[in-house]
């Protein structure tokens, strides 16, 4: 088939862009040409670029006709963050397309109620990033359902694989985290640290899209889960990664208001928005009609991406 990816040079389309070309799709690639893909594969040799800066297109209304004219059997749209933008793809490629893949987020739960949470959970969204994706997802799904728009939402966990910094034990992106637990020195976690992260390779969320795509008559009008399968303790993955290095784990919890001030507020800010959320999403529903089977749980995804960092100095063990 010919499948255009929009969005395809960064985590999931490192992975995602040489499985299709493998799997013998004809892909067409669509960015800025900013980013080249965190490993290099000869399969990008057999995909043909076409450079777009969507937010331009979009104001000038081309964005969508020009996705159209690359006459694509499947669309993959990885970078879609408002209702507005969505709508308005959508529009062009209306009754064009066999199959319309979005790629949504975990975050478009609020808090969890029953875990681990399914798709069927009402959704609570906050903050605008989750609100404007639950926003997309309830859209897609209803063109979906009443007027047969063939669309599917895949919905990633904390993305992770070689090349950049994993969440870490304590809800942040700052890798000092993983050198001070290969170090055997203490780290704060806020509260008890019972917080939960729910953490996915990205080839697994490379595996989830190929499955949807192959599995395309119990996809269409569905929304799923793409996380490893089991959410972490913040306190949890503190041990694990402390045990990995060989290191007792140090660990010292403080209230949130206390611990906020022992970190810079962007990584403050970065934490409150994974402990707000606490995610711990089920794959049974991935699991059961797209035969979605992750490699990686979510400590094998990590100890690959810190392996990553200290190769390149990037945490000292
Ligand atoms: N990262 C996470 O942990 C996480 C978790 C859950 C869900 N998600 C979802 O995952 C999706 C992002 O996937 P990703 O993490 O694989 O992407 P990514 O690493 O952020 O890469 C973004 C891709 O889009 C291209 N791009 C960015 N802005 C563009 C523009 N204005 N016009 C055209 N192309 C543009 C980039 O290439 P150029 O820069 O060269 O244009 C690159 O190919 C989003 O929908 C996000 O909500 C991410």
């Amino acid at each position: 088939m010919r499948v255009v990816v929009i969005g395809g040079s960064g985590h999931v389309g490192t992975y995602l862009v040489p499985r299709l070309v493998e799997a013998g799709h004809e892909v067409t690639h669509v960015s800025r040409s900013r980013r080249t893909p965190y490993q290099p594969h000869a399969a990008w040799k057999s995909v043909q670029h076409v450079m777009m800066d969507r937010a331009a297109e979009e104001a000038a209304g081309s964005f969508g006709p020009r996705i159209r004219s690359l006459q694509p059997d499947v669309v993959i749209d990885m970078i879609c963050f408002t209702l507005e933008s969505a709508c308005h793809l959508v529009e062009a490629l209306r009754g064009e397309v066999q199959h319309f893949l979005q790629c949504g987020t975990i975050w478009v739960h609020g808090p969890s109620v029953q875990v681990p949470t399914t798709e069927e959970q009402p959704r609570r969204p906050f903050g605008e990033y989750g609100i404007q994706k639950a926003a997309i997802e309830a859209y897609l799904l209803n063109e979906a359902r009443r007027h047969g728009l063939p669309a599917t939402i895949l919905h990633p966990g904390h993305i992770v694989g070689p090349g950049w910094e994993p969440l870490n034990p304590a809800g942040h992106f700052n890798p000092r985290v993983f050198t001070q637990l290969a170090h055997g020195e203490e780290l704060a976690l806020p509260n008890l640290g019972m917080e939960t992260v729910h953490h996915v390779h990205a080839d697994d969320v490379a595996q989830a899209f190929m499955q949807a795509i192959a599995n395309r008559s119990t996809a269409l009008g569905e929304s799923f889960h793409v996380v490893s399968p089991a959410a972490l303790t913040l306190r949890g993955y503190a041990e694990a990664m402390a045990a990995w290095f060989s290191q007792p784990a140090r660990l010292r919890f403080m209230g949130w208001e206390e611990w906020r001030t022992t970190v810079s507020e962007e990584e403050a800010n970065a934490t409150w928005d994974h402990i707000a959320h606490s995610p711990n999403c089920s794959i049974a529903k991935a699991q059961r009609l797209l035969d979605y089977q992750p490699r990686y749980s979510s400590l094998q995804a990590v100890y690959e991406a810190v392996s990553w960092l200290i190769e390149h100095k990037v945490v000292e063990n």
